[in-house]
């Protein structure tokens, strides 16, 4: 970090953060302290019409075995013929990242100069600046999903209002391994100019 070029600081953050998988967020992660400024992070997202459309919810330890059972129930759910070990796999994800954060998003038609998808960006935003946050407290982060973010039993679980969505878990901790960092996109594929081929 350089206080001199802030330039620089920023672009670092942004290149050098990569997905890091739960399994590999061990504790220690941020501290109820840290935690509270990550989501100051995810208060300064852009927010059109400034309707807060997301809400994140912590899992803390005490509650992962909750968790647990949620995607458990969620396999069986979709498929009853599934093997004990495949309900274990589901319950294992329960435990992993050191902290552990589901974020959902609310999609009600509360203002109409306001649709669900710049609500979506909203969030999306909001979850980049806490992953940002926790990466320059020299914390990992990831972003985890799957079919159970939709399931009844996550659903009801954690009390989803009817217009809301699970998107993704977001997790923090410390690094214990990561891979190497993908090759970007080139800008050149996926910017144009209006008007040139
Ligand atoms: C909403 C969302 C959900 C994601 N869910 C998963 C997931 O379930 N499993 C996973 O390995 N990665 C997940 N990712 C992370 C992407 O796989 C990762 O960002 C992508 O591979 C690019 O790698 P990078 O973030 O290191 O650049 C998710 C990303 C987003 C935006």
């Amino acid at each position: 970090m350089t206080d001199d070029d802030p330039l620089a600081f920023a672009e670092s953050l942004i290149h050098l953060r990569q997905h890091i998988s739960p399994k590999r967020l061990d504790p220690p992660g941020p501290s109820a302290q840290e935690l509270a400024r990550i989501f100051e992070g995810a208060a300064a997202a852009p927010d059109h019409g400034l309707l807060v459309p997301w809400r994140f919810v912590v899992i803390p330890p005490e509650r992962r075995d909750a968790l647990a059972q949620m995607f458990a129930d969620a396999l069986l759910e979709r498929d009853a013929t599934v093997t004990d070990e495949q309900i274990d796999d589901a319950r294992a994800k329960a435990a992993r990242g050191a902290v552990l954060i589901l974020c959902v998003s609310d999609l009600s038609p509360r203002d109409p100069d306001t649709p669900a998808h710049e609500r979506l960006v909203s969030l999306g935003c909001a979850i980049q600046n806490m992953m940002l946050t926790a990466q320059s407290m020299g914390y990992g982060a990831g972003l985890s999903s799957g079919r159970s973010m939709a399931s009844r039993a996550l659903r009801r679980g954690f009390e989803l209002a009817d217009a809301e969505i699970a998107v993704c878990f977001v997790s923090f901790g410390t690094v214990v391994k990561a891979k190497p960092r993908r090759p970007r996109p080139e800008p050149a594929s996926f910017v144009s100019v209006f008007g040139e081929s």
